[in-house]
């Protein structure tokens, strides 16, 4: 059992890891601002963590830009074994239009954070980075060895932190540290109590279709139908929740126990599917029609982005087991129990 920091524990990725961890017996504190999430994750985080074995879990509202924030999310419970860090900032879109944000949250935040865990003698940490890395790459699946071409300020900002945290280890021994490149986490907690919750309109295409599935959205617009790809829409690697949840628990163990650093790893499935693929695979699985029609690109995406997992497998014995079915049922239940998110 282990004291953990988790900053940015509210969120989609975050409340899923929290309640893996806390089912592992784990002693949690999470910082978060909730910019763009809500207390309420949490509180059914706890509700569903109700186990005899779970661990605790504290909650600091503050800032991972405020050094006194995150002095309190430290002392809060004596001490902090390790820190799996997902507060940040991550659309895209977004990133293009206001870059200095994007430089202040992740990469300044990372870097207060850092600071913090050096004043408080913690130096084991898992930080979120993204495929986005990878740019385009015109050879798949992509290994952790392929080139890293950031397109935009979100990757740029992610690849910042990375390279922060490799000359952070070289420059100080004793660091223990995880660089975690998700390819596109969907779906929820099977209970439907936990998932994900955008503000305004979706950016993303899991959450787009649940809310056109409950009538909240007209139409889905699938961004192009001329990508050099089998059916002409984009290819992503979607992987689900709660077996990128259970990564981090894998990774933050492997750390603790190890006592050194763990290489980059890819999170994903192995396998791409079409925009049009995930949309029958909704619509067999919940009954459901989904009107949809097809548009122009969207500025900054790529056709294809499809990772190789195998080093995940090789030295943490983790793979992305669940179906593409489970992410589309398991994303329906969330969206139709909480048609409004955790506003209900
Ligand atoms: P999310 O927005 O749901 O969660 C991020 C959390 O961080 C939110 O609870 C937010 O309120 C909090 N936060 C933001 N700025 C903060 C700040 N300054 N101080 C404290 N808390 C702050 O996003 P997510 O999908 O759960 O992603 C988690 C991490 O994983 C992010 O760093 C993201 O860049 C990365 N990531 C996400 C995806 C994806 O597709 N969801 C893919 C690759 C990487
Ligand atoms: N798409 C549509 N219509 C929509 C939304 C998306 O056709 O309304 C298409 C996109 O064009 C793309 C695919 O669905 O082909 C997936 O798009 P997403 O926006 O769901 O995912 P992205 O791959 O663009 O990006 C996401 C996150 C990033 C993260 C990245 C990791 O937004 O933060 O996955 O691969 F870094």
């Amino acid at each position: 059992m282990a004291h953990l920091l988790i900053t940015g524990g509210a969120g989609f990725i975050g409340s899923h890891t929290c309640l893996v961890l806390l089912q592992g017996g784990h002693s949690l504190v999470v910082l978060d601002n909730f910019a763009n999430s809500s207390p309420e994750s949490l509180r059914r985080v706890g509700e569903l963590a109700n186990l005899p074995t779970a661990g605790r879990i504290g909650v600091i509202e503050g800032d991972i830009r405020n050094p006194a924030d995150l002095d309190r999310a430290f002392t809060a419970t004596g001490h902090v074994d390790g820190v799996i860090h997902f507060a940040g900032l991550k659309a895209v879109g977004e990133s293009v239009q206001q870059p200095l944000r994007y430089w202040d949250v992740n990469v300044n935040g990372s870097r207060l954070l850092i600071e913090a865990m050096q004043r408080h003698d913690c130096r084991t940490l898992v930080f979120s980075s993204t495929s986005t890395v990878y740019g385009e790459p015109q050879t798949f699946p992509i290994s952790e060895a392929f080139t890293t071409n950031p397109l935009h300020p979100y990757a740029q900002t992610k690849l910042a932190v990375e390279w922060m945290l490799q000359a952070l280890e070289a420059s100080e021994p004793g660091w223990c540290i995880s660089r975690l490149r998700y390819f596109n986490p969907v779906g929820a907690h099977p209970s439907g109590r936990i998932g994900e919750d955008p503000l305004g309109i979706p950016n993303n295409l899991f959450p787009f279709i649940t809310q056109v599935a409950s009538r909240q959205r007209p139409l889905l617009r699938i961004f192009g139908a001329d990508w050099p790809t089998p059916d002409g829409t984009g290819v992503r690697d979607y992987l689900h929740v709660m077996d990128l949840a259970e990564a981090h628990a894998l990774a933050i163990a492997w750390l603790l126990q190890h006592q050194r650093s763990l290489p980059v790893l890819n999170l994903g499935t192995g396998r791409g599917l079409s925009v049009l693929e995930v949309l029958q695979a909704f619509e067999a699985c919940t009954g459901l029609a989904i009107p949809r029609e097809f548009v122009a690109r969207r500025d900054g995406d790529v056709a294809k982005l499809e990772g190789c997992a195998e080093r995940a497998a090789e030295i943490l014995g983790w793979r992305a087991n669940r179906s593409l079915e489970q992410m589309c049922s398991d994303g329906w239940a969330w969206q139709s129990a909480n048609p409004r998110g955790y506003g209900c």
